[in-house]
């Protein structure tokens, strides 16, 4: 099997403190939620960045994990994690039929916790993730792992976290605190909700604690959660999804910088 080396640096505990609430959320969904899509109405939400962390904040709990980079048109995680061997083959492959399971699946360094990056960018993401080596490729790995964690594009933008969903047990919707209406937020919702996928919560995400009066303000019971860093931060980071379904919210700029 291919292995990838990957060092967890230590998170601040408020930060620590929000993902086993989440995590111990999921695990109350019940045991017939194993395979998650987490997905947003905007890009920059913060989706990639937390399905990682929950990935990984469940393998640290003993959970055997996968994380599947299904976002095939801006993946992040190769270069985020600062991987250094060669990440050959993705999903994409895999979907095209150009590599084949083995091929693509990667064993992190931690234990439990295992990857199948996004590959190449294709021409046709939402063809790809609704053929039917997607759903199959779930199906196998639904056997072999506690938790399925799918990171995707942002429903308000692009389709494809719709069709990933429709083969997922639950779905998370992330919400950047104060950016979006909740005009957007409910066509979204209502566009997961098509894809008969159960939508286990809302993450309120990127919250200002300081305007919250600290972290135990920061994030709510039940079904909402949310962290911050507790420093004001941005917006002026450009995207590249392009213009498939979607909104008049999305005011597609075309550089990334992080
Ligand atoms: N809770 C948070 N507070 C502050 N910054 C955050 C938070 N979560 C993520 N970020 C930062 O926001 C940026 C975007 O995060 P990420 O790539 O995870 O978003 P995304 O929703 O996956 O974006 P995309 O839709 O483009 O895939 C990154 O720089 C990340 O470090
Ligand atoms: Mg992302």
């Amino acid at each position: 099997m291919k292995t990838f080396e990957f060092k967890s640096e230590k998170q601040a505990f408020y930060i620590a403190e929000a993902y086993k609430t989440l995590r111990t959320n999921i695990t109350f969904c019940g045991d017939d939620v194993k395979v998650i899509a987490v997905t947003s109405c905007m890009p920059n939400d913060g989706k990639s960045e937390l399905s990682w962390n929950v990935a990984l904040n469940m393998a640290e709990a003993g959970k055997k994990v996968l994380l599947l980079d299904a976002d095939l048109r801006k993946s992040v995680h190769v270069r985020r994690l600062g991987i250094k061997e060669d990440i050959m083959f993705g999903l994409s492959h895999f979907l095209s039929g150009q590599a084949d399971i083995n091929d693509v699946f990667y064993q992190s360094s931690f234990p439990n916790l295992y990857t199948i990056f996004a590959g190449s960018v294709p021409p046709n993401p939402a063809e790809l993730l609704g053929n039917k080596r997607f759903e199959a490729l779930l199906k196998v790995m639904r056997n072999s792992f506690d938790y399925i964690i799918i990171d995707t594009p942002p429903l308000g933008s692009v389709i494809d976290s719709a069709i990933v969903s429709s083969f997922c047990d639950g779905a998370i919707l992330v919400i950047s605190q104060g950016r979006i209406s909740y005009k957007f937020a409910r066509e979204v919702k209502a566009q997961l909700e098509k894809s008969n996928c159960r939508i286990l919560g809302v993450i309120l995400n990127k919250v200002d604690i300081r305007e919250k009066g600290g972290y135990y303000k920061s994030y709510g019971y039940g079904k909402k959660y949310g962290y911050g860093y507790g420093k004001k931060y941005g917006y002026g980071y450009g995207y590249g999804y392009g213009y498939e379904y979607g909104s008049s919210s999305n005011q597609t700029k075309k550089s990334e910088k992080e």
